[in-house]
């Protein structure tokens, strides 16, 4: 055998993550002669050295699952938490790259996991990502995979919130997850006809969700479904949230930055049951039963659609292509029909938001749906 590469998932799992592992140790072990490691539980098992030889056998069978047999981790290579402290162990990192004698090491996952893979090519490491989550938000790629499962599986569950709102003339609000980003709730609640759709992107008045409920009810449709995302914010929220964001980056001294830094951890623990607030507003506004579901893992569970699993499997041979030609330091995107490198400089500290001239936010003003704000 040949070269041999390191594979790594961090961050949330997310459908696809199997077939991408099973495509690049299949594409290095018969397109290229190369030999795969993995490493497990992310950046974690990449500092204790704890590794799963990706070939033959362990790679049979992966491809319709869900999760990831490598195991993920947040864990961050210059924030790990080791016995109590919390240390920078990137070099301890840089050694075992070194002992496996690696030509590369992929890293997959989602925005979090770009900049930590960023951080050690910097350091010295040949990386190539590829760009995975539910979320869909990583930047410069059309698209992520995971996401196209996450969806169907939003979209089926509002499906079958519908008739029993219907049956027990009540609201019913679902949150759908999506970081600080709307693709999933707007795209779920666009494939499901939901009623009323709020997302990150467009901060919400209840005043206008409660009224787009009430002119529901005229209409002779006493129930309704309201597509949350989870982070999506009310305005006054919003601009609460723009003030302590200014805060802490105007703060110029450890203790400011301290307060300003916990202070915005205050505000994101109190976001946390904001779903429930809103359903407790919307009865209060409207005079309507209204019941809560959240989604949460669910969206991320089991068998990836056809789709993903042919997205991950072409970003995954994609992948080890470009190890092959020696290109480092970058991300496999996905540019229309096909995949492109790009710069993992031009990835990091960016996020994908939904954009508010999106075709999907269009089709759903232009079939009746409220997204909580007048545009
Ligand atoms: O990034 C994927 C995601 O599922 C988000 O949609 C969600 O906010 C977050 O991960 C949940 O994280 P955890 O699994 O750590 O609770």
């Amino acid at each position: 055998m040949g070269k041999c590469i390191g594979v790594l998932t961090a961050g949330g799992d997310s459908p696809g993550l199997n077939a991408a592992i099973r495509a690049i140790g299949k594409s290095a072990n018969t397109a290229y002669n190369m030999q795969v490691i993995g490493f497990r539980d992310g950046f974690r098992g990449l500092m204790e050295n704890r590794t799963l030889h990706l070939e033959g056998e362990v790679l049979s069978g992966i491809l319709t699952l869900g999760g990831t047999i490598l195991g993920t981790s947040r864990d961050k290579p210059h924030k790990m938490p080791v016995g109590s402290k919390v240390q920078d162990m990137t070099e301890v990192m840089i050694d075992n790259y070194h002992r496996h004698n690696l030509e590369a090491l992929v890293c997959i996952g989602g925005g979090g996991t770009q900049k930590n893979a960023y951080r050690l090519a910097q350091a010295g490491m040949n990386v190539v990502t590829l760009p995975k989550t539910i979320d869909n938000d990583v930047a410069m790629t059309d698209i992520t995979f995971g996401f196209d499962t996450a969806l169907s599986i939003a979209t089926d569950a509002i499906d079958r919130l519908h008739s029993t709102a219907h049956s027990h003339h009540r609201i019913i609000v679902v949150e759908i997850m999506g970081h600080n980003t709307g693709w999933l709730g707007l795209g779920a609640g666009l494939a499901s006809g939901a009623d009323v759709i709020l997302i990150p992107e467009i901060p919400y008045d209840v005043h206008q969700v409660a009224d787009a409920i009430k002119r529901r009810r005229h209409r002779g449709k006493n129930f309704s479904i309201v597509a949350v995302s989870e982070g999506a914010l009310a305005i006054e929220d919003a601009r609460e949230l723009a003030r302590l964001k200014q805060k802490k980056q105007a703060a110029n001294d450890e203790k400011k930055q301290k307060k300003a830094s916990a202070a915005l951890e205050a505000f994101q623990d109190n976001h946390a049951g904001s779903t429930l607030r809103l359903s407790a507003q919307l009865e209060h506004l409207t005079g309507l039963e209204s019941r809560v579901t959240i989604l949460g893992h669910l969206q991320r569970g089991g068998t990836p659609s056809a789709a993903d699993r042919i997205l991950a499997t072409r970003l995954g041979s994609a992948c080890v292509a470009a190890i092959d030609e020696r290109q480092f330091g970058c991300m496999v995107a996905v540019k229309g029909e096909s995949t492109t490198l790009v710069d993992l400089s031009e990835v990091v500290g960016k996020r994908k938001m939904v954009p508010l001239d999106h075709p999907w936010i269009r089709a759903a003003l232009e079939t009746g749906a409220c997204l909580g704000n007048h545009l």
